[in-house]
């Protein structure tokens, strides 16, 4: 069995971390296939992703502990970049991603969750980055990335205190988009992705290009990233038909993603 596999669902990619017996726990091997499957994915035809956790209890509870208990420094340096470098390409990826938090979400979990879009959460959700109670920081990019999305005090709260927390917390700091009890939650998330893949497909990879690219930068720059972008929809077969339906007061026709 692949421990992390792609079903094509129409337009929409599932992605599952398939390593239920150990919670979803991120080891090199896991690592090494979501690489190849992320590489695998043909961004022109498909318009999202969902990144999810196979089984009841978890989504990904974190990077492997009992291989990372031997690692020397070196090791360890090599095993932070293996994993950022793999969320890196996650985050980067064209298409939107929505992670469907099912479960555990801790350390390198809660870390690839918030390497997606939007993170939409089950009631039974937990989040957090216990890393210092195991003596390490966290390695995939979770001070990086959870300062970005709820606020250095409340990162900073969460990663000294290695306090984890359920998903109406999640959702009051703006870590997730929306909580919905556990079996509702793939239904949602497919929801979401379907309405995503209905729009316009090169206007909405630029819009996450837009705003990963003009985040990283300042406003008189950023503004720019968005002139450029939003100049190149112009020349879009899908720009012209939908506003030419607009105009002559018609339902548009399905987006053709050129
Ligand atoms: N690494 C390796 N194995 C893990 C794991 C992990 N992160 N999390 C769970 N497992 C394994 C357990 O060892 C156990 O295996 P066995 O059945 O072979 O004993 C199996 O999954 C089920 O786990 P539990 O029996 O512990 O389940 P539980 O319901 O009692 O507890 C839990 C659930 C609270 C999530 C607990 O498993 C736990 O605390 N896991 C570790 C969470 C954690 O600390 N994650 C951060 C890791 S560090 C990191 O991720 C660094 C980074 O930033 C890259």
């Amino acid at each position: 069995m692949a421990l992390v596999e792609l079903e094509l669902k129409d337009q929409v990619g599932i992605l599952t971390i398939n390593r239920p017996e150990a919670l979803n726990a991120l080891n090199d091997q896991v690592i090494s296939e979501l690489d190849k499957v992320l590489d695998s994915i043909d961004v022109n035809t498909v318009r999202c992703l969902i990144v999810t956790g196979a089984g009841q209890k978890a989504f990904v509870a974190g990077a492997d502990i009992a291989q990372m208990s031997g690692l020397t420094k070196a090791e360890g340096e090599a095993f932070g970049k293996l994993g950022n470098d793999v969320f890196r390409k996650l985050e980067t990826l064209p298409i939107p991603t929505i992670a469907a938090v099912n479960g555990f979400a801790l350390g390198g979990g809660c870390e690839l969750s918030m390497s997606c879009d939007i993170r939409l959460a089950s009631e039974t959700a937990v989040f957090g980055q216990p890393e210092v109670g195991l003596g390490i920081t966290p390695g995939f990019g979770g001070t990086q990335r959870l300062a970005r999305l709820v606020g250095m005090g409340k990162a900073k709260e969460m990663i000294y205190t290695a306090r984890n927390i359920k998903a109406p917390e999640a959702l009051a700091c703006g870590l997730v988009q929306a909580v919905y009890p556990a079996e509702e939650l793939m239904a949602e998330a497919e929801k979401m992705a379907a309405r995503i893949a209905g729009n316009a497909p090169i206007a909405v990879r630029a819009c996450k290009k837009a705003i990963n690219d003009g985040t990283q930068v300042d406003m008189d720059k950023a503004i720019v990233v968005e002139e450029k972008l939003f100049g190149s929809c112009f020349e879009t077969k899908d720009q012209r038909s939908a506003m030419a339906a607009f105009v002559e007061k018609r339902k548009h026709d399905p987006f053709e993603n050129c």
